[in-house]
C-alpha cells in the first residue's frame, strides 16, 4: 500500500518536472486533483478502511498531496517567467534602427502662397493681424464707409447668419483694418490673411475663399510709397525682376484715390505666364485709405494718412503655379496634392 503511493508520488514528480508549458502543468493538476484524480481516488478510497488504515493512510496522502501542491506552485511561477521572456524577446524592437522620413503630408499651395506672401511684407515691416470670420455689418460694412444702401453691399452676396443682429460671414479682409485700429494707434504696418465668404460658386467663383488685406498708417504717407511696395512685392513673389506692374484708376469705399493692380502676363503655348509680355492681368486692389474710415476709428487724419491693399491668394496661386482650376485647392483629391502641394521639408527656407 504504502509503496504504491511511494511510486505514485514519483510519478507524479517526474512528469511535473517534464513538463515545458502552462497548458500541461493545467492538465497535470486536472489527472491529480480532478473529480476523478489519481489523489482523489485515493481520498476517495479512505472510507472502504478501517479506522486505523484509514489514519494512517490518511496522513500519507495528505503528506503527498502538500509536496504536490507546492512542486505545481514553484512549477507554475517557472513557467510563467520563461513564458514572458520569450514573449519579450519575440517583440523586441530595435531602436538601433535609423528612422525614415515620414512625409506623406503636402502643404496645400493656399497654405503656401499665404507663407510666401507674408513673409515678403515681414521683410519690409509688416506685422500680421488676424479678425474672426463671422463679423458684424459695423465692422464689415459701415466702418469701411460701405452705409446701408450702398450698392457695394449688394455686390458683396453676403451670407447672414440667423438672428436680428445682424451677423454674417465676412465678405472680404478689410474688417481686419477696423479691429486693429480699434486696439491700436498708428503708425503701423499689418498684412491680415484669412478666410472670406460670398454666396458665389461657379467655375471662377467658390462661396469660401481667400484675402490678404494690408494696411500702412504713418505720417506722410502717400501714393509714390504705395507703388513702391506692392511693385517690389510682385516682382519678388513672381521671382520677375521686370516684371511690369500697372495702376489703373478704380474705385472702392473705403480708399480715395483707390486703383486697381494689373501685372504684366503673356500667351505661350494655350497657357498665361507671367511677364513682360503685353498683356494685362488684374491681381488686386488698392489706395490711399478713405478719410471716413480714419474718423470711424479716431485716427486724426490731418496727422496720420496711409495706404491699404487687398489681394485674392487662390488666384496668386493659380498664376504662380500653374493651376487651371479654382475648384481643385478645396476637393482634398490626394493624387492632386501629391502634385500641386508643397514639401514642409523642401520649403522650409521659403516659409
Ligand atoms: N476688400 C476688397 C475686395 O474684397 C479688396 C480691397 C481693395 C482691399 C482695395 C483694400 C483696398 O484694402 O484698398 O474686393
Amino acid at each position: 500500500m504504502s509503496e504504491e503511493l511511494d511510486n505514485l508520488e514519483k510519478q507524479i514528480e517526474e512528469k511535473i518536472s517534464n513538463t515545458s508549458n502552462l497548458n500541461d502543468l493545467n492538465s497535470i493538476r486536472v489527472e491529480v486533483f480532478g473529480k476523478k484524480g489519481l489523489i482523489t481516488n485515493h481520498l476517495k478510497s479512505l472510507s472502504t478502511l478501517s479506522e486505523e488504515e484509514r489514519k494512517e493512510k490518511g496522513k500519507k496522502i495528505n503528506n503527498i498531496k502538500d509536496k504536490i501542491n507546492v512542486l505545481l506552485i514553484q512549477k507554475n511561477k517557472i513557467l510563467n517567467e520563461t513564458e514572458i521572456s520569450q514573449k519579450l524577446q519575440k517583440e523586441k524592437v530595435d531602436i538601433t534602427l535609423s528612422s525614415r522620413p515620414f512625409n506623406q503630408g503636402k502643404i496645400n499651395p493656399i497654405t503656401q502662397t499665404i507663407a510666401e506672401v507674408t513673409k515678403i511684407f515681414q521683410k519690409m515691416g509688416f506685422e500680421t493681424a488676424l479678425g474672426p470670420d463671422i463679423e458684424d455689418d459695423y465692422h464689415n460694412f459701415t466702418a469701411l464707409n460701405i452705409p446701408e444702401e450702398h450698392p457695394a453691399r449688394q455686390l458683396h452676396d453676403t451670407f447672414y447668419l440667423k438672428g436680428d443682429n445682424k451677423k454674417l460671414l465676412r465678405t472680404h479682409t478689410s474688417p481686419v483694418q477696423i479691429r486693429t485700429l480699434e486696439k491700436r494707434k498708428p503708425p503701423l504696418k499689418i498684412i491680415a490673411p484669412g478666410r472670406t465668404y460670398r454666396a458665389d460658386s461657379d467655375t471662377t467663383h467658390t462661396p469660401m475663399f481667400h484675402q490678404i488685406e494690408g494696411l500702412f498708417l504713418d505720417k506722410d504717407v502717400n501714393m509714390s510709397h504705395l507703388k513702391g511696395c506692392i511693385m517690389d512685392f510682385c516682382r519678388e513673389f513672381f521671382e520677375i525682376n521686370d516684371l511690369p506692374v500697372r495702376f489703373r484708376p478704380s474705385f472702392f469705399p473705403f480708399t480715395e484715390p483707390s486703383a486697381e493692380i494689373d501685372i504684366g502676363c503673356f500667351k505661350d503655348n494655350k497657357q498665361i505666364k507671367i511677364g513682360n509680355g503685353g498683356s494685362w492681368l488684374e491681381i488686386m486692389g488698392c489706395g490711399m485709405v478713405h478719410k471716413e474710415v480714419l474718423n470711424y476709428c479716431k485716427v486724426d487724419h490731418k496727422k496720420f494718412q496711409g495706404f491699404a491693399f487687398g489681394m485674392g491668394v487662390e488666384r496668386l496661386a493659380m498664376l504662380k503655379y500653374g493651376i487651371s482650376d479654382l475648384r481643385s485647392f478645396f476637393n482634398s483629391d490626394i493624387k492632386w496634392l501629391n502634385n500641386f502641394g508643397f514639401s514642409i521639408f523642401e520649403n522650409i527656407e521659403k516659409i
